[in-house]
């Protein structure tokens, strides 16, 4: 039976807003402000690419749903994820007015505001994986714990917005760009596969197939990202066209144009797919993915 990857989305995605919900502090609780900027990032629409990855990573190495047993690390990558958005977009940054289809988080709650929110939801990640104690074994939770740290911070995610803003405006090599793309988004993206992965019991030959798996997908996601932003429609992908070159950014098109960067990006997509080759179906939700990142229009 062929994948049905829109019913995957959409039955994942609902079940990871529905367990967002529940974990981000309520707006009843002190500091009510905080709390409610938080959630109007988090809870605004996203893909829910990271934690549904961190859920088909859990499958492919199982083989079959363990969502309930991963969901506080999969919810824990989105947080993560919306604290890099939330920063991206500050005035010292990025300067976005637009994100998933709503004014910006600093332009609604405040410049400070914005700054606590990415603070806050930071470390109430690594909170979220702690409390996976509950249905994850210790000898499995701490590895994951330390990759994702590594991915977060100045070793992922925090080094690629660094060498981004440094680029602005400067005739990059290829290699910085690969190292920008591979860091402040193929970070991400890849330990949530490899985290999921983990937590589900996997051998090192799986983890070296879906580290693979991660860095080439990452990589076709944030070639994909910057031919929306020149080629892009506003009310589809929820933020603004056109803001990598009014901002003179390192990214694919810039470097090779448009046509040779779709090109590069299907040709990750097919290094990825073939990563999977020691996988049988329980992988096809990744493959499914895999394939997605780049027909996607948002
Ligand atoms: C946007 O990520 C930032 C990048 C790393 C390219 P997504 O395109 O996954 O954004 P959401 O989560 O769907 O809003
Ligand atoms: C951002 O890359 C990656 C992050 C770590 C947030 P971009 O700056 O291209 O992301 P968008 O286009 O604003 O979502
Ligand atoms: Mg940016
Ligand atoms: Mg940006
Ligand atoms: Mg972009």
């Amino acid at each position: 039976m062929e994948f049905e990857l829109n019913a995957y989305l959409t039955s994942k995605r609902e079940r990871i807003e529905a367990a967002l919900g529940a974990f981000l502090p309520p707006v009843t609780a002190r500091p009510g402000t905080l709390h409610d900027s938080i959630r109007y990032s988090v809870l605004a629409p996203g893909k829910r690419l990271r934690p549904i990855l961190v859920l088909a990573g859990a499958q492919a190495v199982s083989g079959s749903d363990c969502d309930d047993m991963v969901m506080r690390t999969a919810c824990a990558l989105e947080c993560i994820h919306a604290f890099s958005l939330i920063h991206d977009d500050l005035p010292c940054m990025d300067n976005d007015d637009y994100r998933r289809g709503r004014l910006t988080n600093h332009k609604v709650y405040g410049d400070a505001m914005a700054l606590l929110a990415g603070d806050a939801l930071m470390v109430f990640a690594f909170q979220l994986i702690a409390e996976n104690i509950e249905t994850v074994p210790a000898d499995r939770l701490l590895p994951a714990l330390r990759l994702v740290s590594i991915a977060s911070g100045t070793w992922g995610m925090v080094g690629g917005q660094v060498v981004d803003m440094e680029s602005q405006g400067q005739d990059v090599t290829t290699e910085t760009l690969q190292y920008i793309h591979a860091h402040k988004t193929g970070a991400l993206l890849t330990v949530s596969v490899v985290a999921g992965a983990i937590l589900a019991g996997a051998t090192e030959e799986q983890l070296v197939a879906l580290r693979a798996y991660g860095a080439h997908s990452g990589l076709a996601f944030q070639i994909a990202d910057d031919i929306l932003d020149v080629t892009g429609d506003q009310d589809k992908i929820g933020k603004p066209v056109g803001s990598d070159e009014e901002r003179d950014k390192a990214t694919f098109p810039k470097l090779f144009g448009l046509e040779e960067s779709r090109r590069r990006a299907h040709s990750e997509v097919d290094l990825a797919l073939k990563s999977l080759e020691l996988f049988d179906e329980s992988a096809e939700p990744l493959r499914a993915i895999a394939r997605y990142i780049v027909e996607r229009d948002l």
